[in-house]
């Protein structure tokens, strides 16, 4: 007798995308329907709450009817309900949270609380058929820098996380400081191909001897003095820079968050023995990360596997999501109408 397949309607408004989606057994994708907020964002350098909250009530409604519409299924065939509760923008993950709930209650469906980090992490193995255990999994996205001790989908331990901005997000606002556009990741990568990393000593800051959190606000800072002057009072030295001095500083500013990144995940992965290594996350697309990254599981002794998500699925994506809902499905893992939006991870 062939096995039932499972439909999950996932819905992610975590940040500044509202997404809904219809994936099969946790990996077939029948619709993905996305309405992202980027442009409204764009001229303010990072993602405004309030302008963001509204977006998602505005589209949460037609995003999952188009994802329902486009999927061509019926109520009765889907069998389940997940949602991104945790972590993010509260004021946004409410209007998921919301829907879903009263999805699932209208229709008598099990709902399914997905923590969206942990969902990124799923990424990282989604094309993979065995992952040595344990593995340290090193999640990089504009609001989060966090390193897990993964022994399972549903429980992976947290070993560190950023004290104050974001990888992604310190990649963002020096783009916005070098005048390049929003989101910054992809920019700065694209600017540092021609720079040298060695040009200019910004800070690694590794904090305490042992520790697995990240600080990335002192290297923005240094960015920031180094194109305006110590004393800040100078004009943005940006603008009568040549494309190569912009090159050496968006080189030099990778070089230094990819250093931490890969010392940090080493740091990690020795103290609890990993014998595999997962990268996730929007900022796991970049490739000097990706490739200092395997250099380092290479020469570590014992070597480890790197396990990085496909590109398309480093980003915010609802196969990620679904994968991880797949899982809790099969588990039995549900939530009850208690379920509330949270702001961290
Ligand atoms: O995971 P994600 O899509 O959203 C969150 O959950 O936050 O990550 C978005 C972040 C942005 O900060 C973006 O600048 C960064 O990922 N990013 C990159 C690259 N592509 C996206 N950062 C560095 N290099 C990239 N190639
Ligand atoms: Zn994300």
């Amino acid at each position: 007798m062939c096995k039932k397949r499972i439909n999950i309607l996932v819905i992610d408004a975590s940040c500044d995308e509202t997404a809904a989606a219809v994936v099969t057994d946790g990996r077939t994708v029948r619709s993905a329907i996305v309405a992202s907020q980027t442009k409204l964002h764009e001229k303010y350098g990072g993602v405004v709450p309030e302008l963001a909250s509204r977006a998602h009530i505005e589209k949460i409604y037609p995003v999952i009817k188009e994802a329902i519409d486009c999927a061509n299924i019926s109520e009765a065939e889907i069998d389940a309900i997940a949602v991104a509760n945790q972590p993010g923008l509260t004021v946004a993950l409410i209007v998921g949270v919301t829907a879903a709930k009263t999805l699932a209650f209208a229709w008598s469906k099990p709902l399914i609380a997905i923590n969206h980090l942990h969902a990124h992490m799923q990424s990282a193995i989604i094309n993979a058929d065995d992952v040595k255990l344990p593995a340290v999994a090193l999640i990089v996205s504009g609001g989060h820098t966090s390193l897990y001790d993964y022994h399972s989908p549903l429980e992976p331990k947290l070993l560190g996380a950023t004290i104050d901005d974001a990888a992604g997000e310190a990649f963002d606002k020096v783009a916005t400081i070098l005048k390049l556009p929003y989101p910054g990741g992809p920019a700065i990568e694209k600017t540092a191909k021609n720079g040298d990393p060695a040009a200019i000593d910004f800070p690694r800051s590794l904090l305490g001897k042992g520790s697995l959190d990240f600080s990335f606000s002192g290297v923005k800072t240094a960015v920031l003095y180094y194109c305006r002057g110590q004393d800040m009072k100078g004009r943005n030295l940006v603008d009568s820079m040549s494309r190569q001095q912009i090159a050496d500083i968006a080189a030099s500013f990778q070089a230094a968050i990819v250093d931490v990144l890969v010392e940090k995940t080493r740091r990690a992965a020795e103290k609890i023995g990993a014998e595999t290594v997962l990268l996730g996350g929007g900022v796991a697309a970049n490739s000097a990360l990706r490739a200092q990254l395997q250099q380092m599981c290479e020469s570590a002794m014992p070597a480890k596997k790197l396990l990085v998500a496909p590109k398309q699925y480093c980003t915010d994506n609802a196969v990620m999501v679904a994968s991880l809902a797949y899982h809790k499905f099969n588990a039995g893992v549900f939530a009850d109408w208690a379920l509330e939006p949270k702001a961290t991870g």
